[in-house]
């Protein structure tokens, strides 16, 4: 990768400097497991516009645990988490099942604050910790005909009580292009606010890509599969028209049922004003030269 992808939302919004040099000291502690407590203080006194983890932690789609919104904050916990492996595949040199723990020694764990936007209009800020993808895949080696990433949720009905439910066609898979995988902006993230992520969100590993709606952004990853072919992903098995294989959040293309043109920020109460939505989720310096010369109305 050319550059090292740096954290515009929340330098914009550093206040004090002293705070923030606080904080990377915190961070670098965090990486040899200390001052957790510490760390979360910090990030939030730092980036002012982050939401609460209430607000990110009890309102969540996973649809394994149910349709309601507060339903993974409280069924999830029954997920089992620990030991945990995901099976990298398909055109790689090195297929296998990677146990959690070997990944993370190989991996750096960095706080990253990126906009999260849902499909259905409402967004967040989010300080997750995580890894790029790019690094993991690299620990495979991705083969030179691979074109497309495809991943796969654990499938437990065990422990996933919504899984009887023929929502959607389990287990939940996602995908992406290589290029967009390998953008230092994708992210696999492992907590929030310096804190193990929670089962609801997604634990002990998954897929942040913050120019895409929220729906791409796939929990508890269990297998990754390098092909040469676009895989297919969940939502756009369930309705192709209203989801399709890309999901760039763009304002200018509305879903078939409403505009994406604003969007509700969580935790501004009741009487919060919608805000317009950015192209690409305001990460357009970062990736709009992913989709140069494409018509982003036909291959939304
Ligand atoms: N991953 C799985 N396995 N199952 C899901 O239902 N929901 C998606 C995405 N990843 C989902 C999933 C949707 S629609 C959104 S908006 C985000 O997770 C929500 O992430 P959050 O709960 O951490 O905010």
């Amino acid at each position: 990768m050319a550059y090292r992808w740096k954290n515009t939302l929340s330098d914009r919004h550093v206040t004090d400097e002293s705070i923030y040099m606080n904080r990377r000291q915190l961070m670098t502690a965090a990486a040899s497991g200390l001052a957790m407590a510490g760390i979360a203080g910090a990030a939030r006194a730092e980036a002012l516009e982050t939401n609460s983890w209430e607000d990110i932690t009890s309102y969540n789609n996973y649809y394994e645990f149910g349709t309601s919104k507060s339903d993974p904050a409280k069924y999830a916990h029954t997920l089992v988490t620990s030991p945990w492996s995901v099976q990298i595949d398909g055109l790689v040199d090195r297929p296998g099942a990677y146990a959690l723990e070997d990944i993370l020694s190989k991996m750096t764990i960095e706080e990253r604050i990126y906009r999260f936007r849902c499909v259905e209009a409402w967004s967040m800020v989010v300080p997750w910790n995580g890894f790029e993808l790019s690094d993991m895949l690299e620990l495979a080696g991705v083969q030179s005909g691979a074109k497309y990433v495809a991943f796969e949720t654990v499938l437990r009905p065990d422990e996933m009580p919504g899984v009887r439910y023929p929502v959607l066609d389990w287990p939940y898979v996602e995908g992406l292009r290589l290029d967009e995988a390998m953008n230092p902006l994708t992210i696999m993230a492992t907590g929030i606010y310096g804190k193990d992520i929670p089962n609801q969100n997604g634990a002990p590993l998954r897929l942040v890509v913050p120019w895409k709606y929220g729906f791409k952004s796939i929990k508890s990853i269990v297998r990754i599969t390098l092909t040469d072919t676009q895989p297919p992903t969940s939502w756009n098995k369930s309705n192709g028209r209203e989801y399709g294989f890309y999901s760039n959040v763009n304002p200018e293309v509305s879903h078939p049922r409403w505009s994406q043109a604003t969007e509700r920020p969580l935790g501004g109460g009741l009487f919060a004003s919608r805000q317009p939505t950015l192209m690409l989720n305001g990460y357009q310096d970062e990736v709009a030269s992913l989709y140069e010369g494409m018509d982003l109305r036909e291959h939304f």
